[in-house]
């Protein structure tokens, strides 16, 4: 009956997949490529995007292999300005020349080198700025040990373009220490412990065009600390303490100022005005800062501004129209912020825009209308990969898979394809054909073959699970982008996850149910009581209420758990992920590391405990050699049996204790645990609690022992060779069984204890 039912729910599920699946070929679009397509520059093919940039030129015309690279925003500035890499320019800056021209500056203190007019002093071992001839124009001093910069140490060097004071000690400067630099076109003064730089230090570089102050200990710059730099074109301030920008415009004195660099300081805030004259700024770097509040007007006259990076910091929301005058940017970072929102139009001013990172945002909100306006965009980022189904005009999107799927497909990987089929196979075949067979299969315990049927029931639901997924697979095959997000937060999703949780939560009570049962029979044989139908009944019953509950509580509540199981692809809610919502996490963590690990505990203590309790009586007994024999048997199968549970139950602790230790789990691992560790234990389980048993061997042998009587027509009266022995011995194979054995061993306070009985009472339950 339950066999039928099983596979109609199956017959069911498939037509209707195959059905969906062919309706589903039929739309299409009107847009000039499809969806999920580019266009091959001026040419009339489109291709799919995942195509771009593979390498080979699929369109004949090189536009598929072309704007590769996202080298929008800075790089692309710093090409225009200065050279191809940042800091392979300013190695190259440091670099000695290979000529070598004679020195021309006079003396110079034996510890330094000189070319030209240029002195090099680095790593000797300097305490102080060394004396040397005033009409210098490159000076470096990296790698020392100096302290601090006092008043006028450079006033004589009127004709210095570089200055290098990288990696010393620095950690005070004097208001005057640049004093008389009037030349000077670069200064370097990473690697230092400058904790301020006073109002007016810069007051005399009216030339400086770079000034590059990374990895200080800066915590705070005065409105005029900038004073006279009328030329600053770059100003680099990553890595320092900076808690606050000045409250008066921070380029009132910077009129020039291009390139803005204040990555990993400490701001929180960037107000209305502190940009307000920097019309000239084109790159404006602010990853990993601290902020939180965003003004609509912070960017409003940034009207020249290219690349904006806001990434890592903590912004929860975007005023709707903060990107409005940024006409110009082509480069947008603002990933890894808590944002919680996404305005469905904000974006719609960024015309010019080219990438777009908004990775690790969960935007619940998604919609193709949000990015329809960027249409020169050929990079963009995501969380996850089942947003670039509504970005299918971006040639380049990111990430293209999250381990489980692909943009293609479901199942990424072929060989999950078609072991999804085969392991679904296996598990629906082999419990079906045990929930049959179990009629036939004579047993005087009827109620242990009730429980055996039970847990082949809840093990053909995993089956079940995996041809849906198989099936949906199938159905989306190709352009599986296309139906991502709504396939994870459609109810068929969410039905089919709970199936699998019924599946395995079932099917680990049950197995703890069957090993305490007999635990309890061989190592207290005084409480051994024959089970009473009524009792078993509602502990089965108990056990299936239980697994509907785990499955089915996760959909009861939307606001707490969200979408529980539409986390993935395969709808299994494995949740590694920690910016889930808590509610489903400690769910989660509730059931697997609970619940299950406690079973499995269970599991495992007991059968050691029986095995120990076995062993024990074994070394009492006179008929030592035959019983080591049984006992080796015996410690197989107890092996095997804790041996698959323990292959499917450690790694889903494991990730799961890994996931509690924030550690990121690929997704590959969860979609290989789904489809070939998950159901380990409901393709196995039959084979372990029925095909290899006794009673199973026997009938199978009964029927071709009849089979052969009938063939050679003698008489019928075989079935009694094996009648008589027919008992309810299922943990020993055939062969093993022993003449002795044969008389069924009622629970008697059996006080010699001997290994026949112990393990026919052990049996007994099995
Ligand atoms: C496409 O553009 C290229 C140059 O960019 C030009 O040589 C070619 O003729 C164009 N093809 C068509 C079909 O317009
Ligand atoms: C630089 O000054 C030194 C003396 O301080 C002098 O010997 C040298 O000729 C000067 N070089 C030039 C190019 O003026
Ligand atoms: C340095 O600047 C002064 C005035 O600011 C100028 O007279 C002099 O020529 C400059 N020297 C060089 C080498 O540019
Ligand atoms: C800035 O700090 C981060 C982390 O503290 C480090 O990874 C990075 O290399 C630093 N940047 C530079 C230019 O030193
Ligand atoms: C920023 O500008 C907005 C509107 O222009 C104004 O409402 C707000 O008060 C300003 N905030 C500050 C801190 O000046
Ligand atoms: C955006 O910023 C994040 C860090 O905040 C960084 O990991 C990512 O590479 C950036 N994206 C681009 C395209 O630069
Ligand atoms: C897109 O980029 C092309 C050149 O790269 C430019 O000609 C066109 O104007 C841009 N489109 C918009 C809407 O800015």
């Amino acid at each position: 009956m339950t066999s039928n039912c099983c596979f109609y729910v199956f017959l069911l599920i498939g037509t209707r997949v195959i059905c969906d699946s062919l309706e589903d070929h039929v739309s299409g679009t009107g847009v000039r490529c499809p969806l999920g397509y580019f266009p091959c520059g001026n040419i009339t093919k489109c291709l799919p995007q995942q195509l771009h940039c593979n390498g080979e030129d699929d369109c004949g015309n090189q536009a598929d292999e072309e704007n590769c690279e996202d080298n929008n925003g800075w790089s692309l500035q710093f090409d225009k300005h200065y050279t191809k890499d940042k800091y392979n320019k300013l190695k190259s800056l440091y670099a000695f020349q290979k000529k070598t021209p004679e020195c021309l500056a006079g003396d110079v203190p034996s510890e330094c080198t000189c070319q030209g007019l240029e002195i090099f002093c680095d790593a000797a071992k300097l305490r102080a700025v060394p004396s040397v001839s005033s009409n210098i124009t490159v000076m470096s001093l990296q790698r020392n040990l100096l302290r601090k910069l006092s008043a006028d140490v450079f006033k004589k060097y009127q004709d210095l373009k570089n200055l290098y004071l990288q990696n010393n000690k620095i950690r005070a400067v004097s208001e005057r220490a640049f004093k008389g630099l009037y030349n000077l076109t670069k200064l370097y003064l990473s690697n230092n412990k400058i904790t301020s730089l006073e109002p007016f230090v810069f007051a005399d570089l009216h030339r400086l065009e770079w000034l590059i102050i990374e990895n200080n200990r800066i915590n705070r710059i005065y409105p005029l600390t900038f004073y006279g730099l009328k030329s600053l074109i770059l100003l680099e301030m990553m890595n320092n303490s900076l808690a606050r920008l000045p409250d008066k415009p921070l380029c009132q004195y910077m009129p020039r100022l291009n390139w803005l660099d204040l990555e990993g300081n400490h701001i929180h805030h960037v107000r209305n005005a502190t940009f307000i004259s920097c019309s000239t700024l084109t790159v404006l770097v602010m990853r990993r800062n601290k902020i939180s509040s965003l003004n609509e007007n912070s960017f409003s006259s940034l009207q020249m501004l290219d690349e904006l990076d806001l990434g890592s910091n903590k912004i929860e929301s975007l005023p709707p129209y903060i990107f409005k005058d940024l006409k110009e940017l082509s480069q947008l970072n603002l990933s890894y912020n808590p944002i919680k929102k996404v305005q469905i139009d904000q974006f719609d001013f960024l015309i010019k825009l080219k990438s777009l990172s908004l990775e690790g945002i969960e935007i619940a909100n998604i919609q193709r209308r949000m990015f329809r306006p960027l249409r020169n965009l050929s990079h963009i980022y995501f969380k996850k990969f089942q947003y670039c189904g509504y970005a299918p005009h971006v040639r380049s999107c990111k990430p293209n898979t999250d381990g489980i799927s692909s943009l293609e497909n479901l199942l990424a990987s072929i060989i999950q394809r078609v072991f999804v089929w085969v392991v679904s196979a296996i598990t629906c075949f082999g419990n079906i054909f045990v929930i049959c067979m179990r009629p036939y299969i004579r047993s005087e315990n009827k109620l242990h073959a009730i429980s055996i049927m039970s847990l082949c029931c809840a093990d053909c639901l995993m089956g079940i699970y995996l041809f849906v997924i198989g099936a949906f697979d199938l159905k989306y095959r190709g352009e599986y982008n296309k139906h991502a997000q709504l396939w994870m937060d459609s109810i068929h999703c969410q039905l089919v996850g709970s199936l699998a949780i019924l599946s395995t939560e079932v099917s680990v009570l049950l197995l703890t149910y069957l090993t305490l049962e007999k635990y309890i029979c061989i190592v207290y044989p005084f409480r051994c009581l024959k089970p009473r139908k009524c009792r078993t009944i509602s502990i089965l019953v108990l056990i299936w209420i239980i697994g509907f509950a785990v499955a089915f509580i996760p959909l009861s509540n939307k606001e707490f758990f969200r979408n529980y199981y539409g986390t993935n692809g395969v709808c299994f809610p494995l949740h590694s992920e920690q910016s889930e919502s808590s509610g489903s996490q400690i769910y989660s963590v509730v059931i697997f590391l609970g619940v299950n690990l406690a079973a499995f505990i269970i599991i495992v203590f007991s059968y050691g405990s029986m095995f120990y309790s076995v062993h024990q009586t074994a070394i009492m007994a006179t008929e030592i050699r035959n019983h080591i024999k049984k006992e080796m048997i015996l410690a197989k199968r107890f092996f095997f049996i804790v041996f698959t549970d323990a292959l499917c139950w450690i790694p889903i602790f494991i990730l799961k204790l890994l996931s509690l230790l924030q550690v990121e789990i690929p997704g590959t691992i969860t979609s290989w645990v789904v489809i070939f560790i998950l159901p380990i234990n409901s393709a196995l389980n039959p084979l372990l609690y029925t095909l290899t048993t006794r009673p199973f061997k026997e009938m199978i042998h009964q029927v071709w022992y009849n089979y052969r009587q009938r063939r050679s027509k003698r008489g019928k009266g075989s079935q009694k060779i094996y009648g008589p022995s027919f008992i309810w011995v299922e943990m020993w194979p055939m062969h093993e069984i022993t003449p002795k054995v044969t008389k069924p061993v009622l629970c008697t306070d059996s006080s010699d204890a001997s290994v026949t009985t112990q393990s026919t009472r052990l049996n007994s339950y099995t």
